[in-house]
């Protein structure tokens, strides 16, 4: 039996408007349920890359998502299918209540509003943030705001979740509980992290890339294992 590729990625390459090419003949394939980690040093393509996954930058059908080809007509199905958590959670968030950020992509799924409001509670409470629903997002402190951005994607049952940092900026308690919450969701994830410890963590698979090319992608504890070549990448 094969198993079902959910991401395919051949050959990317992306450049900025202002000719920074921060992409380069990347291509990556992931399957049903596997958890990978992505790294790299400060300026990699990390973000670029994911940028990619839902359509906020759409190139060249050299994406494709469960099978389907990422452009304009595809976009509204690959992003019920890939709920992706921004670096930046201003990126992210939006609205002028807690509740109608974390409520946002849910709605879109056309759930009854009741479905919704219980994906919300279990959303905030699974981020630590219970009781936060009529705050306003623009108020919290940073790390507040980047667990309201995980409760968002939470919300909407993505098969694939692409997180961009995830735990940058948690206090250590808020950190703890966003690993053991990614180890208990089976879906595909796709973590971007400057934590090695995190992605030796959650992660079987790490891709590193340098300077928007993948360099490496294999075995997490193999890859780590190679101070020298984490060193010459920046990375250790
Ligand atoms: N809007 C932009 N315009 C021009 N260049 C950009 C833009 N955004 C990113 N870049 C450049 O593209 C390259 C890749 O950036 P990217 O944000 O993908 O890196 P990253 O691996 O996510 O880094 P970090 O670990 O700092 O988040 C960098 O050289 C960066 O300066
Ligand atoms: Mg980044």
């Amino acid at each position: 039996m094969t198993v079902e590729k959910v991401v395919q990625i051949d050959k990317l390459s992306f450049s900025y408007p202002d000719g920074t090419q921060a992409l380069k003949d990347v291509s990556l394939e992931i399957a049903q349920g596997e958890k990978v980690a992505l790294i790299g040093a400060n300026g990699a393509g990390k973000s670029t890359l994911l940028l990619h996954l839902n359509g906020i930058f759409c190139r060249n059908g050299r994406v494709q998502i469960l099978g389907m080809k990422l452009e304009k007509r595809n976009l509204k199905f690959i992003r019920q299918k890939v709920g992706l958590v921004f670096q930046n959670p201003d990126d992210q968030l939006f609205c002028p209540t807690v509740f109608d950020d974390v409520a946002f992509g849910a709605r879109n799924l056309n759930l009854l509003e009741e479905q919704v409001t219980q994906r919300v509670t279990r959303a905030l409470e699974a981020v630590g943030l219970a009781g936060f629903e009529h705050h306003s997002a623009f108020h919290l402190s940073f790390g507040e705001k980047k667990r309201v951005s995980i409760a968002t994607v939470l919300a909407m049952d993505s098969e694939i979740l692409v997180l961009d940092e995830p735990t940058s900026n948690l206090d250590p308690r808020g950190k703890k509980e966003i690993v053991q919450l990614l180890r208990k969701i089976d879906g595909t994830q796709i973590i971007v992290t400057h934590d090695l410890g995190l992605a030796k963590n959650l992660c079987d698979r790490v891709v590193v890339l340098s300077k928007g090319k993948k360099v490496a992608d294999g075995n997490t504890e193999e890859i780590f294992h190679n101070q020298a070549f984490l060193e010459s990448h920046g990375l250790a």
